[in-house]
């Protein structure tokens, strides 16, 4: 079997993402059984930031998949501690595990893993850029509560600037023939070049809200809503300002069909207010409880465990570019981890791209 990744949304095709939605039933019907499929196998999940839902489902997946969790949950209490870098670690880990789990602050760093080793690497967070197993997850619960993902209508609400749910999130759903609205606060609007990949590549423009007040909740089947990202600040006070300004209370969902669902990653601060817990519109626990079968099939598949449809087939590989290219981006991987040379890889718009974070730059010409 040759070696597959998960980095972003992107590397895999509709009919796989429908393919793990199969397999994900099919485990989800049967979930407290232990299944012996993964039985010579170990996971490590490394986890550079907190995580409660993503490493525990991770875990848990494999657990049921009757494999084995070997875990570095506190980077404080590793050789991270003593400056050890991610190339070095993930290398030393590859020795020990079959598959890696990984979550990261800097952006790219999955992919920069994923090219380090020969073992698959799934993307659990790579800083604000991308979470596509939040994805899959997501997806398989509006397919499950809606039905279908084709012309659901999605209210995107929060802080689309810094969560890298939404990043993800946004391109699964406009491959799949949604309909989106942007609700965020100023300043936490969705990036531009997600907007122009959205754009240029499935023709979909979104309508930016900038208040739950004036945003056409009544159309939508489902509400997804997310936390401000309090980590990604630089400033603090301009959180506390922003943090205050949205609330989805039992008045928003007076707007909201009685048939639409309300979606949250999770963990949840103030944005999401407890008193919906009770309305069978809230289906964020339901949505979390997912996580579980949804990664059980993901990983069967990138360990070749179990046949899924379309789920071999290689991405489109990206052409390299021949320009000498300094990556822009503060929060890129390459920015930190020394020994690794900044690489560009050609972007759908012609201009050159950063290989490991996606950031696009203008050539800069080598010095003669
Ligand atoms: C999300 C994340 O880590 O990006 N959490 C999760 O994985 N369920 C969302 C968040 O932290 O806001």
């Amino acid at each position: 079997m040759s070696r597959r990744s998960l980095i972003s949304i992107r590397d895999l095709s509709n009919s796989a993402i429908l393919g793990l939605f199969d397999l994900a039933a099919e485990f989800a019907a049967q979930p407290r059984r232990r299944l012996m499929l993964a039985h010579d196998a170990v996971m490590a999940t490394l986890f550079y930031e907190p995580s409660t839902r993503t490493r525990l489902s991770f875990e848990s997946a494999m657990l049921r998949l009757g494999g084995q969790v070997i875990s570095m949950a506190d980077p404080g209490a590793s050789s991270v501690a003593k400056g050890e870098t991610l190339a070095d670690t993930v290398r030393i880990v590859e020795g020990y595990a079959d598959i890696i789990v990984l979550r990261h602050p800097r952006e790219g760093a999955a992919q920069l893993s994923a090219d380090m080793v020969d073992v698959p690497v799934i993307n659990a967070g790579d800083g604000a850029r991308e979470h596509p197993t939040q994805t899959l997850l997501d997806l398989y619960t509006i397919f499950q509560e809606k039905g279908r993902l084709q012309g659901v209508t999605v209210a995107l609400c929060g802080d689309l600037k810094y969560g890298r749910t939404v990043h993800s999130l946004v391109q699964g759903l406009a491959r799949f023939g949604a309909h989106m609205i942007c609700v965020a606060p100023h300043g936490l609007e969705l990036p531009e070049p997600f907007r122009r990949t959205l754009t240029a590549q499935y023709g979909v423009d979104i309508a930016q809200y900038h208040s739950l007040d004036t945003a056409p909740l009544g159309g939508c089947d489902v509400l997804y809503v997310t936390r401000i990202q309090k980590e990604r600040f630089a400033d603090q006070v301009e959180f506390a300002r922003i943090r205050s300004s949205y609330q989805v209370s039992r008045k928003t969902l007076e707007r909201v069909r009685e048939d639409a669902i309300v979606l949250h990653p999770l963990p949840r601060v103030d944005e999401l207010d407890y008193s919906l817990d009770g309305d069978p519109r809230a289906a964020y626990f339901r949505q979390a409880a997912y996580g579980v079968p949804v990664r059980m099939a993901l990983v069967a598949a990138l360990l070749g465990l179990r046949e899924v449809p379309g789920f071999q087939q290689p991405g489109t590989s990206a052409t390299p570019a021949s320009e000498a290219f300094h990556c822009p981006n503060p929060r890129c991987v390459t920015q930190s981890e020394p020994g690794i040379p900044a690489r560009a890889l050609v972007s759908e718009a012609g201009n050159s791209r950063c290989a490991f974070c996606d950031a696009e730059q203008e050539v800069v010409c080598p010095a003669s």
